[in-house]
């Protein structure tokens, strides 16, 4: 899709959110290069009044509807039009905007990321679970309505810069870093007794607290494995994940001559946010500068598949194809939230998914009904793992 220098108009889902609230900080600081159209949030009605307030959607939606009365209230007199619900959300992601940031967490921005594409709108990509869950169907769309897909995982966004689009066969790897998380160093019996709060204890990043545990489990770091098969097209044994404490080199591609390109930068969102807003001219952003001397180690490690299992479970649910990555995709969900509650240790976040995934396998899969099905179906058997597990462990205890 064509750019141009004027003022382009934007969406958020999921404004509310760690990149929501990034994003929105980027466009506050370049009032006259955006027009907001739409900003979407789950519940956290509060905030999402203040960012109307501030900058003035064409409308403002909440996924739960018990929230439409205080969202009404809030914004009473404002003229910015209100509404709520999960088909509010997806026509908010259908309204006219040039650019739309799919931020939502978690495959509940599918739909909305979906009808975004649909449009043929440039969509900035950080809800990785709809690629992982969707991809074949999302890339198949993208390809139909000429989307644009930027990625905003400051990994994708990375490859992105150094990636030779106009001669892949030139590509012979790309490798993803990763911190390691919070507990990169501990043994994996320490894990067991891991609690939620130092769980969602990133070492580098500040994040929302889905994506905090999916690091420290490395989950995570699975789940990008797959938005890059999708985004750059590379099968999966051309990904390789590499353990990069400093959070500095955010990924590299690695070409058929030798050479290895990088991007670098410190640890801040906003940087690859503003990459994706500015596309494709560049933007200032106010990430603290990278000053390399200060750094000055960078480190490396390979990644130990022993005490972090959700590598290879997702390299095995890549390869198995079909539903595998949607049955993969929803059991960590629902294992994650389950355990942010209180109600599953650490370790059994990855043991849900693998026992999922053994139970349902990799069924085919061509449509999103059948997506829907599966995501269903997965939920379901793992919310009923999580539950034998939990009371397992309490009547180990008492
Ligand atoms: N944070 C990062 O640095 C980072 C980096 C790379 C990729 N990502 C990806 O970006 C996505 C968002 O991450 P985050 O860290 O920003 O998450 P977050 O802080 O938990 O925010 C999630 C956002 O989604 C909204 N939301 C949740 N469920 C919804 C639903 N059913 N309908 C509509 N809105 C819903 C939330 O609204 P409420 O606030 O009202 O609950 C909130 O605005 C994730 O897919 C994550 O993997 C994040």
């Amino acid at each position: 899709m064509a750019m141009t220098d004027t003022q382009r108009t934007v969406t958020v889902l999921g404004s509310t959110g760690s990149i929501g609230r990034n994003t929105l900080d980027l466009i506050e600081r370049n009032r006259s290069a955006y027009r907001v159209e739409a900003l979407v949030a789950h519940r956290n009605v509060d905030l999402l009044i203040a960012q109307a307030r501030s900058v003035r959607p064409q409308c403002a939606v909440v996924a739960d509807e018990a929230c439409y009365a205080a969202l009404k209230d809030g914004l009473a007199g404002t003229g910015i039009a209100v509404a709520a619900g999960a088909a509010a959300v997806v026509e908010a992601a259908q309204r006219p905007a040039e650019w739309v940031m799919s931020a939502i967490v978690g495959a509940a921005g599918l739909e909305p990321t979906m009808a975004a594409v649909r449009r043929g709108s440039v969509v900035a990509l950080a809800n990785k679970e709809s690629l992982v869950c969707a991809g074949d169907l999302m890339m198949a769309e993208v390809q139909k309505s000429q989307a644009t897909l930027l990625p905003v995982d400051s990994e994708h966004s990375a490859i992105f810069q150094v990636f030779d689009f106009d001669r892949p066969q030139s590509i012979e790897k790309i490798i993803l870093t990763a911190s390691g998380g919070p507990f990169r160093t501990w043994e994996r019996s320490a894990m067991a007794s891991v609690t939620p709060q130092q769980a969602v204890a990133h070492p580098n990043w500040s994040m929302g607290a889905k994506i905090s545990v999916d690091s420290a489990t490395m989950m995570n770091k699975g789940l990008e494995l797959i938005e890059a098969h999708h985004l750059f097209g590379l099968p999966e044994h051309q990904i390789d994940i590499l353990v990069h404490p400093q959070s500095v080199i955010h990924s590299m591609v690695s070409y058929v001559d030798g050479s290895v390109l990088a991007q670098l930068g410190t640890p801040d969102m906003r940087t690859p946010i503003a990459v994706a807003l500015a596309w494709p001219a560049r933007m200032e952003a106010p990430s603290p500068r990278l000053d390399l001397a200060a750094v000055a180690q960078l480190t490396f490690e390979s990644p130990d598949h022993h005490r972090f299992p959700a590598l290879s479970l997702v390299r095995g649910a890549l390869q198995s194809g079909g539903a595998a990555p949607t049955i993969m995709n929803a059991a960590n969900e629902v294992a994650v939230a389950r355990f942010l509650a209180g109600g599953l240790g650490f370790l059994e976040i990855t043991a849900v998914v693998e026992q999922t995934l053994a139970d349902l396998g990799a069924p085919a899969m061509s449509s999103l009904e059948d997506l829907f099905a599966f995501d269903t179906q997965a939920r379901h058997h793992a919310a009923v793992l999580c539950q034998k597990r939990s009371q397992a462990a309490a009547s180990g205890i008492s």
